[in-house]
C-alpha cells in the first residue's frame, strides 16, 4: 500500500500492490537506478553520496573497470559449470589469492554465496572437525550477545539480538555470551578492563557447559550492530587463548571487518590473532556479484578428506564458487593487493577521522579502526536512526539504529569526497543532536530489554 506520508513526486509506481518489495515501502525508501565512483542516483536523478559502500561491500565504486571486465569476459566464456563435477579457474585462482592475503595459517578456502552461507559453512565444519578427531559431542557454538551473523537458521541463531526471538527458537546448541561492550554499557566496567572480565566469564561459561561439549566460539572482531565495538586491547588474543586451553575452535566473522575494512586485508593482521576459521564476504566482490568465503587451518580442512571424502562436506549450494562471482572475487583481490589497497586505506582513514570528530564536536563518541567508523550519539535512545534519516535527506548514505551510527566509506572515496561526507553528517547533526529534534519519525528504534 501507499504510505499516507509518500511524497507526491515519488519515483515508486502508482499501483503497487502488483510489486514485491525487499525492503518495507516508506516515504524515504529510494529506488537507485545508476552509480558511479561513490555516488548513487535514484529514478528521480536525485544524487547520493554512499558513506556506507553499500552496506560494507561497494569498496571500489559503481563502475569499477577492471571488475566489469573481469564479470564479462566471464558470462562470455563460461557462466556455469557441472558444481558436482569440477570447480573452474577462476574460482581456484581466488582460493589461493585469498589465502595469500589471510594469516598463513588459514591455507583452505570454501568460496560460498553470501556472509550468512559462509557462517553456515563454518558451524558445519567446526563441528564436523570435532566428529573427525573423534569428539562428536562437541557441538555447542558459542556467540556474542549482540553480535550479527546473518539471516538464514544458524546463522541468525548466532546472533544474540532480543528481536530475533520472534522467529521462534533458533538452532539448538547455541549459547551467548557477553561481550566486553555490554559489561561496559551495562555494569560500568572501565575499557581497560571489560576485555579481561568478558574473556574471564566466557572461560565460566565453557566449564559450565562442558568443555567436551564446545564446538565453536564464533565472534565479529569489531561488533557492528554495538556501533562498531571495537574490541580492548588483549580481548581477542584472550579468547585464542581460552578456546585453545579447552579445545574450542575460534571463528572469526570477517563479514564487515574482511578485506581490507580495518587497514590490513582482515581484523585478525589488524589486531594480531589467528582465528581456526574465518568468514568473508560482502566487499570481496566489490559488490559485482554475490560472494563470501570460509577460510580454514589445514587441521580443519583434514575433516573433508575424511568420512565420505569431500561430499562430507554437502550440503553445499548450488551457485557456490560459481565462475562469475569468482572472476569478480579474483578482479577484486586483484586490485586490491596490487595497487595497495591497505596503504591507500590508511591515508584516507588518516584524513577522515579528524573531519569525523569536528563533525561530531563532542555530540557523542567516535570508534575507528582503519575505514570503520561508529558513532555512539548522545541526542536520545533513537539518536542513531534519526542522524541516519537526516543525512538521507541531505543526499548522504550511512547507517543508524539505536543511539548509534556508522559509516564505512569506499576504499576509492577521495578527501574532497571524504570532506563532503564529514560536512554533510556535520550538518545533519547539528538538526538532530538534541533529544526530539527532527530527522523524521523513528521506525526501526528496538530498545531492547537486553542491553
Ligand atoms: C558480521 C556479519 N556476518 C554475517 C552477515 C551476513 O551476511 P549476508 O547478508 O551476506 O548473508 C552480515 C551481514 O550484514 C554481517 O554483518
Amino acid at each position: 500500500m501507499l504510505s499516507p506520508e509518500t511524497p507526491t513526486d515519488s519515483p515508486w509506481p502508482a499501483d503497487l500492490s502488483s510489486y514485491c518489495f525487499e525492503v518495507p515501502h516508506a516515504p524515504d525508501t529510494v529506488l537507485f537506478a545508476s552509480g558511479k565512483g561513490v555516488r548513487l542516483a535514484d529514478t528521480a536523478g536525485r544524487p547520493y553520496l554512499d558513506g556506507l559502500s553499500g552496506v560494507f561491500v561497494t569498496c571500489f565504486g559503481y563502475d569499477c573497470a577492471p571488475i566489469v571486465a573481469a564479470v564479462t569476459e566471464q558470462l562470455r566464456t563460461l557462466p556455469f559449470h557441472p558444481p558436482l563435477h569440477g570447480t573452474n579457474p577462476a574460482a581456484l585462482a581466488l582460493s589461493a589469492a585469498l589465502a595469500a592475503l589471510a594469516p598463513p595459517a588459514l591455507t583452505t578456502v570454501r568460496l560460498v554465496n553470501g556472509g550468512s552461507e559462509a557462517v553456515e559453512a563454518a558451524i558445519r565444519l567446526a563441528r564436523l572437525h570435532h566428529r573427525s578427531e573423534g569428539e562428536p559431542g562437541r557441538l555447542k557454538i558459542l556467540s556474542h550477545y549482540h553480535g550479527y551473523h546473518g539471516a538464514t537458521f544458524g546463522s541468525l541463531s548466532l546472533t544474540g539480538r532480543p528481536d530475533v526471538g520472534r522467529f521462534g527458537p533458533g538452532v539448538p546448541g547455541v549459547v551467548h555470551v557477553w561481550p566486553p561492550d555490554c559489561l561496559e554499557a551495562t555494569l560500568g566496567v572501565p575499557h581497560g578492563e571489560s576485555g579481561e572480565r568478558a574473556a574471564e566469564l566466557i572461560e565460566r561459561t565453557i566449564e559450565a557447559e562442558g568443555p567436551e561439549t564446545v564446538a565453536a566460539l564464533v565472534v565479529e572482531p569489531v561488533i557492528h550492530l554495538r556501533g562498531m565495538a571495537v574490541p580492548p586491547p588483549g580481548y581477542l588474543a584472550r579468547l585464542r587463548e581460552i578456546c585453545d586451553r579447552h579445545g574450542v575452535l575460534l571463528v572469526f566473522d570477517e563479514i564487515v571487518t574482511g578485506f581490507g575494512r580495518t587497514g590490513a586485508p582482515f581484523a585478525a593482521q589488524t589486531f594480531g590473532v589467528v582465528p581456526d576459521l574465518m568468514c568473508a564476504g560482502k566487499g570481496v566482490s566489490g559488490g559485482y556479484a554475490p560472494l563470501a568465503a570460509v577460510l580454514m587451518t589445514e587441521r580443519i580442512a583434514a575433516c573433508l578428506g575424511g568420512d565420505g571424502g569431500p561430499y562430507s562436506f554437502a550440503p553445499t549450494h548450488t551457485y557456490a564458487a560459481n565462475p562469475v562471482s569468482a572472476a569478480a572475487g579474483l578482479a577484486a583481490v586483484t586490485l586490491f593487493t596490487e595497487q595497495d589497497f591497505p596503504a591507500r586505506i590508511s591515508a584516507l582513514a588518516a584524513h577522515l577521522e579528524p573531519g569525523l570528530r569536528r563533525a561530531l564536536d563532542g555530540r557523542g563518541t567516535l570508534r575507528a579502526i582503519g575505514l570503520l567508523y561508529g558513532l555512539t550519539l548522545t541526542g536520545g535512545p533513537d539518536a542513531g536512526e534519526r542522524l541516519a534519516r537526516a543525512c538521507l535527506r541531505r543526499g548522504l548514505i550511512i547507517r543508524g539504529q539505536d543511539d548509534w551510527a556508522v559509516l564505512a566509506p569506499a576504499y576509492i572515496t577521495t578527501r574532497a569526497e571524504a570532506d563532503e561526507i564529514a560536512g554533510i553528517l556535520a550538518a545533519a547533526l547539528d538538526e538532530t543532536a538534541a533529544p526530539g529534534t527532527p530527522g523524521g519519525p523513528s521506525r526501526h528504534h528496538t530498545s531492547p530489554g537486553l542491553r
